[in-house]
């Protein structure tokens, strides 16, 4: 089976530093992959290059058999590569709808278009209930669920996530990787970055570790989970 996304030997430099120094992993339809790593690491810049926003040095990226390396950001959208970017970047003073509805800039049907505004308030009723509210009056949490809301308007074949759980309380980190599991269930692909590797390992079905540009391990979530290095590491025990 060819994989939804496929990532080969990609490189990314911000001028002389390079962050990204020759990665590759791919992720299958229905699949949950994970990035974790330190601070630093280069997750984001991966996000953000497959996103388009920025251009690699060199290496591949395949997008359900199609080549994104000169593919503008808007038609990565459009191909169905969504992407919650870290902090948020929802618009504070626009109503929650209004935020949900940029997330469909690209789209015409505007029955599917309600249809998954309402979606997105059955997954995440607090937004449904503040609508007609403008998205600043919304807590760190309450902002994280709209921009998984918005970014999944644009119907995306991959859903990339960054960080959905930084800053957030037990609970609504619980709430959040409880709605990743379902939107999983529901046929959507995540690509999920994460610092928290203990929830995102629980969930993922692969992880690959990120360490100064690299990837230092990869495995099945529940091997790493378990992996000597990664728990001392990352999940704190020694
Ligand atoms: N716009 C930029 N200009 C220059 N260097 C940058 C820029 N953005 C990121 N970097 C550097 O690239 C490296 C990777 O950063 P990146 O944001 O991808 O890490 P990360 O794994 O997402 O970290 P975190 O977990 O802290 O979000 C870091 O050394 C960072 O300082
Ligand atoms: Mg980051």
């Amino acid at each position: 089976m060819t994989a939804l996304l496929d990532v080969e030997d990609l490189r990314v430099a911000y001028g002389k530093i390079e962050a990204v120094k020759g990665i590759s992993f791919s992720v299958q339809a229905g699949e949950i992959v994970t990035l974790i790593g330190t601070n630093g690491a280069g997750k984001t810049t991966t996000l953000r290059t497959l996103s388009g926003l920025i251009r690699p040095l060199g290496g591949q990226i395949k997008f359900n058999g199609k080549s994104l390396k000169k593919t503008q950001a808007h038609d990565i959208v459009a191909l169905g590569l969504a992407h919650s970017p870290e902090g948020r970047h929802i618009f504070p003073r626009m109503t929650i709808e209004d935020n949900l509805l940029l997330g469909a800039f690209l789209r015409k049907d505007n029955d599917g278009i309600a249809r998954d505004v309402q979606r997105a308030y059955d997954l995440f009723p607090i937004l449904g209930e503040r609508r007609k509210q403008a998205a600043g009056t919304l807590s760190g949490g309450e902002q994280q669920m709209l921009a998984m809301g918005r970014a999944l308007m644009s119907q995306p074949k991959l859903l990339m996530l960054d960080e959905p759980s930084m800053g957030l309380s037990p609970i609504m980190m619980q709430k959040i990787m409880a709605t990743i599991s379902e939107l999983k269930s529901q046929g959507t692909t995540i690509l999920l970055v994460e610092q928290n590797a203990q929830a995102a390992l629980s969930l993922a079905d692969h992880g690959h570790v990120m360490e100064v540009g690299k990837i230092v391990l990869s495995g099945s979530g529940q091997n790493l989970l378990h992996d000597e290095s990664v728990r001392k590491a990352y999940l704190g025990e020694d």
